[in-house]
């Protein structure tokens, strides 16, 4: 019988040795300590025993089942800390690893240009006015004083959706829209996109503008000049020399070119301002009595200036782009510059 519990105990410790999961330890707990197991067997025939041999033999039964115990215990435990370790081991953060980092988008540099101008003529008492894309040729044409069958009103420039709706060619329908919903003193910059019917290496089917208004008892070209030499110090730097060529817009009068001394070569001549050593930057002039009337202004009570610059161009000129293209690519390398 002795032997018999000592070969039991021999063959559990070899089988034991051979478990690697918690479910296999709990078969061989059931097949030996369980209800029907091995050892309950043999602890089942004691009574079978004589009783001097009975607690010997119950001795050896104990010893045994206690040691089997303690190891089964001890292989769970094993197992179960092992288990732990690789979880452990299968989760581990390094703490050390640099963060991947989101890439942060920069603002555009129209956007740029456009706040840095509205900025400078919010501090000249300006406040933004707004206008629809989709325009109506009163506001974008006849209220500007185009003549019917003036040359920007061919379909060359323009691109027209139906004989009166059109995509806006400038920012001057602003000036109106607002005229009609305000009375002087207006103060106004209306920055937006434009489009006409052009496309090369400084040309773009789609771009940007900023439009100036200012209306109110006795303004002079004297403000107009003023007001633009103050904005253009600040945008290229004190000191930029600044040029002012007659020039015509229907719905000015008198109008004016207005050049700086070109940003690239200082005045002296060069590629970009064709060795004149001026850059055309905006458009400008007294705004015309037949604009007043179409907007139910008295312009004998009052006179003001409007002005318009393209923003791409200023862009270009501020930070030395050579192509307008690239304003439109959305080439991250190109963006990632501002
Ligand atoms: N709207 C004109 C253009 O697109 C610019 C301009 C605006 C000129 C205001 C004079 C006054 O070219």
């Amino acid at each position: 019988m002795r032997e018999k519990l000592e070969a039991l105990l021999a063959a559990a410790v070899t089988e034991l040795s051979q478990v690697g999961t918690e479910e296999g330890l709990q078969e061989l707990r059931v097949k030996y300590l369980g209800k029907k197991g091995e050892l309950t067997a043999v602890m089942k025939g004691l009574g079978a025993l004589s009783p001097e041999e009975r607690p010997i033999i119950g001795q050896v039964v104990n010893t045994v089942k206690g040691e089997l115990e303690v190891k089964i215990d001890s292989a769970a435990l094993q197992i179960r800390e092992a288990k732990k370790a690789e979880k452990l081991r299968a989760e581990r953060i390094d703490v050390t690893l640099p963060g991947r980092r989101q890439p942060i988008g920069t603002r555009h540099p129209i956007t740029l240009v456009i706040e840095e101008i509205t900025a400078i003529f919010a501090g000249l008492g300006f406040t933004v006015a707004e206008g629809p894309e989709i325009e109506h040729d009163f506001y974008n044409f006849e209220a500007l004083n185009f003549p019917k069958d003036h040359p920007a009103r061919d379909m060359q420039d323009t691109f027209f959706i139906s004989d009166t709706i059109l995509l806006r060619t400038h920012t001057s329908p602003v000036q109106i829209r607002t005229m009609l919903e305000q009375e002087p003193p207006v103060r106004i910059i209306a920055p937006g996109t434009v489009y006409r019917c052009d496309s090369d290496a400084t040309h773009s089917p789609m771009f940007h503008q900023i439009e100036g208004l200012m209306v109110d008892k006795g303004i002079t070209f004297g403000d107009l000049k003023g007001i633009l030499t103050i904005f253009i110090n600040q945008l290229f730097g004190q000191g930029t020399g600044v040029r002012l060529r007659p020039s015509f817009f229907p719905f000015t009068e008198p109008s004016a070119e207005v050049d700086i001394a070109c940003v690239i070569c200082n005045g002296k001549g060069c590629r970009v301002c064709k060795n004149t050593g001026w850059l055309e930057i905006l458009g400008a002039g007294m705004v015309d009595p037949e604009v007043y009337r179409h907007v139910n202004y008295d312009s004998e009570i009052y006179s003001g200036f409007a002005f318009g610059m393209g923003i791409e161009r200023i862009a270009m000129l501020k930070y030395g782009i050579s192509d307008m293209r690239l304003l439109f690519e959305n080439d991250l390398r190109f963006l990632k510059q501002f």
